[in-house]
């Protein structure tokens, strides 16, 4: 496997292939990420992820300066897991001069859930993504379920944009209490660790009601509000909404409920398709 941090290199060890297949990554892997690898192997014909903590979606005070930055561990486990090339860029190197020109996700999707709650954050995610897809030339490229906001308005602006990449969506990965893998779980101290499924058995317990023919969507999701805080979490929000657009669902739409909750200082995010 081969390790470049700058647009030369990757220029360079890319050059023979013509269909790389991309999992976009901020480092500090888990199980999680290595099924996106093992995903990405028959799409494409070179395997490659990417390594970059990106400023431009972490608010003033969210936690980029603490996010682990694991590189040796995380291209040690690439490796195992049959990647082929990692691009690692410093961020002298991927934002040269201040990115001036960013994507900006319609409204509608972005400034909803995550977005109300993380002013900014889905302009810093699509700006990036866009960006690690033109320097990759990607033909296909592996996001998470888990980020399942973030993986619907990427697949929004690769078409707008008509970017010649196919963009494939992984189920969650859980731990086998449910907690959905995650590099912020690294946070939790063992209390916490011993409370952290608690997120994904609230949005069980209302799938499993709205799957039952339950349509009182407000009830469901204060009900998971209430048993959330009942067991310490402070939750941002617990919502059922259509999968296509995330907008309220009518009773015969495809549905996914979706959460965000603080457990002391680690901010947590979680869904369920329906
Ligand atoms: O999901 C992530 O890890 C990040 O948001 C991504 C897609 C790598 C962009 O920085």
């Amino acid at each position: 496997m081969q390790i470049v941090h700058t647009l030369a290199q990757l220029r360079q060890a890319l050059s023979a292939y013509r269909h790389p297949a991309v999992v976009p990554t901020m480092g500090n892997l888990h199980d999680g990420h290595l099924a996106l690898v093992r995903a990405a192997q028959p799409l494409g014909d070179i395997t490659l992820a990417t390594i970059f903590v990106n400023r431009l979606q972490f608010g003033p005070h969210e936690d980029f300066e603490r996010y682990p930055r694991t590189l040796e561990a995380d291209c040690a486990q690439l490796e195992a897991a049959g990647c082929d090339l990692v691009f690692a860029p410093s961020e002298a190197e991927f934002y040269p001069e201040p990115q001036t020109y960013k994507v900006q996700p319609p409204a509608a999707l972005a400034d909803i859930l995550e977005g109300q709650f993380r002013p900014g954050f889905f302009v810093g995610v699509c700006t990036v993504v866009l960006k690690l897809l033109a320097c990759t030339q990607a033909r296909s490229a592996v996001f998470g379920k888990k980020d399942y906001q973030q993986l619907l308005l990427i697949r929004h602006m690769v078409r707008q944009f008509a970017l010649p990449v196919d963009i494939v969506g992984i189920a969650t990965h859980r731990s086998a209490d449910g907690l959905a893998l995650s590099s912020r779980n690294g946070y939790l101290n063992p209390a916490q660790r011993a409370q952290a499924a608690e997120l994904s058995r609230a949005l069980h317990g209302v799938a499993d009601a709205l799957r039952a023919g339950n349509t009182d969507y407000a009830a469901l999701e204060s009900q998971a509000l209430q048993s959330l805080r009942t067991s310490g979490w402070a939750p941002d929000y617990v919502s059922v909404r259509r999968q296509t657009d995330l907008q309220a669902p009518a009773p015969q739409d495809p549905m996914v409920v979706l959460a965000a909750a603080r457990l002391g200082e680690t901010r947590l995010i979680d869904n369920v398709e329906v």
